[in-house]
């Protein structure tokens, strides 16, 4: 029923589980940028006629439905940027940069380990990754431990991992890190298509957000700055857009969000973000996260009935993603095979290599599943999986 609202899936025959990679877009959404592109297609913040303006009041609409959303105290705490990674990476060379000590878990993207690396930091050396137990939890006590060894550091955690489906329990890392001084961002990047994050309830200093992974266009995403730090952040791109006045000695740079947001921004990809935003709230968390707990428990029970399966971590404490392998079979085998069976789903390592390393894995296969798939999804996807171990293991 969901999947009419999705064109994709009239076009489309393949069963779609990468959700985790990427979720379709509903027809609003792709309809919001057509609209854009067809009827009143001119930059924002710049001109002064008709069109321009409308562009504009609809991209300060998008970020207002975005702040409202994440329950964000003021507009001037939503950042446009590219993704998760371009908010990572902003936030890391424009703020974080000055830590003596940057904090991980041991499930990060590569996205929050690489800018990272490009500080010149590594293990023990300005980077601190927080244990996790054979079931993949995060070891609160081990966290506590490097906090209080390295008191008024950077946090950088994500909230669900996307290679093992893992969540966070992100309040209580939160909480915990500010009792010593530290500061706390938050890759979201898999949460919002999942279920709800409120700003003032978490009491989280940046929180960095991806429309793509949550029904909303690609090259497009955002980070929330509490408004605390927003004096502190330096800007990271400048250009057009950003300045209040500029000679060749000198320039002088406009208010959040502005100063941050250089050169012509994805115009049509925000107001598709805002869009999609929109199509949730009008199903509701409540429904998706009751589909997905049904969807995600079937999923289990069904992949647990095929011989010599192997999985990384329990479903408590999960959602999304689910990663496992079959013993004496290569992950990325399973991939080709179930591909020719029209089944999208991921092989790999899926951004996250050292968590495979610490597994002593190259990979897994991960099926990432999202509102809209169903249980004939499932048992397809079960079909397919069992022809392809008969064919590897014949
Ligand atoms: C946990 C996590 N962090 C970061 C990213 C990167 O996000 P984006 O594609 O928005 O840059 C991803 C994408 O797979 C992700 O799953």
């Amino acid at each position: 029923m969901i999947k009419s609202d999705f064109p994709y899936f009239a076009n489309n025959n393949t069963v779609y589980l990468d959700n985790a990679a990427t979720t379709q877009k509903p027809k609003c959404v792709i309809d919001s940028q057509i609209e854009y592109y067809e009827k009143y297609c001119a930059n924002t913040h710049r001109s002064n006629f008709g069109d321009a303006n409308k562009a504009t009041q609809k991209f300060e609409d998008a970020r207002k439905t975005i702040k409202e959303f994440i329950n964000a105290s003021k507009i001037e705490e939503i950042i446009f940027t590219k993704g998760v990674t371009e908010s990572i990476n902003f936030i890391a060379s424009s703020f974080a940069k000055k830590f003596k000590t940057i904090i991980l878990s041991s499930l990060e993207h590569h996205s929050n380990i690489v800018p990272w690396h490009m500080q010149k930091r590594s293990l023990g050396d300005g980077l601190e990754v927080v244990k996790c137990n054979e079931n993949l939890d995060f070891d609160f006590i081990d966290f506590e431990k490097i906090l209080k060894e390295n008191p008024n550091s950077f946090v950088s955690i994500s909230h669900i991992s996307n290679a093992f489906g893992k969540i966070h329990d992100i309040k209580k890392i939160i909480a915990i890190a500010h009792k010593y001084n530290a500061v706390v961002m938050i890759d979201g990047a898999q949460s919002l298509a999942h279920m709800k994050v409120d700003m003032q309830d978490l009491d989280v200093d940046f929180f960095a957000i991806s429309a793509h992974k949550t029904f909303g266009p690609t090259g497009v995403g955002a980070i929330y700055v509490k408004e605390k730090y927003l004096k502190d952040v330096t800007a990271y791109q400048t250009g057009g857009a950003t300045i209040h006045e500029v000679d060749f000695n000198n320039s002088t740079l406009l208010d959040s969000p502005f100063k941050f947001e250089a050169g012509t921004q994805n115009i049509a990809g925000i107001i598709g973000f805002a869009e999609a935003l929109k199509f949730i709230s009008n199903i509701g968390y409540k429904k998706i996260e009751s589909i997905e707990i049904d969807l995600y428990t079937y999923l289990n029970e069904e992949l647990q009935k095929l011989p010599n399966i192997i999985f990384y971590n329990e479903i408590e404490d999960s959602i999304g993603s689910r990663s496992f392998n079959f013993k004496n079979i290569v992950h990325d085998d399973i991939g080709i095979l179930v591909d020719k069976m029209n089944i999208a789903l991921r092989v790999g390592h899926h951004c996250a290599q050292p968590i495979m390393k610490q597994l002593g894995i190259k990979g897994t296969i991960r099926v990432s599943i999202g509102f809209y798939n169903n249980y004939e999804d499932i048992n397809t996807l079960i079909k397919a999986l069992k022809k392809a171990i008969n064919m590897l293991e014949n």
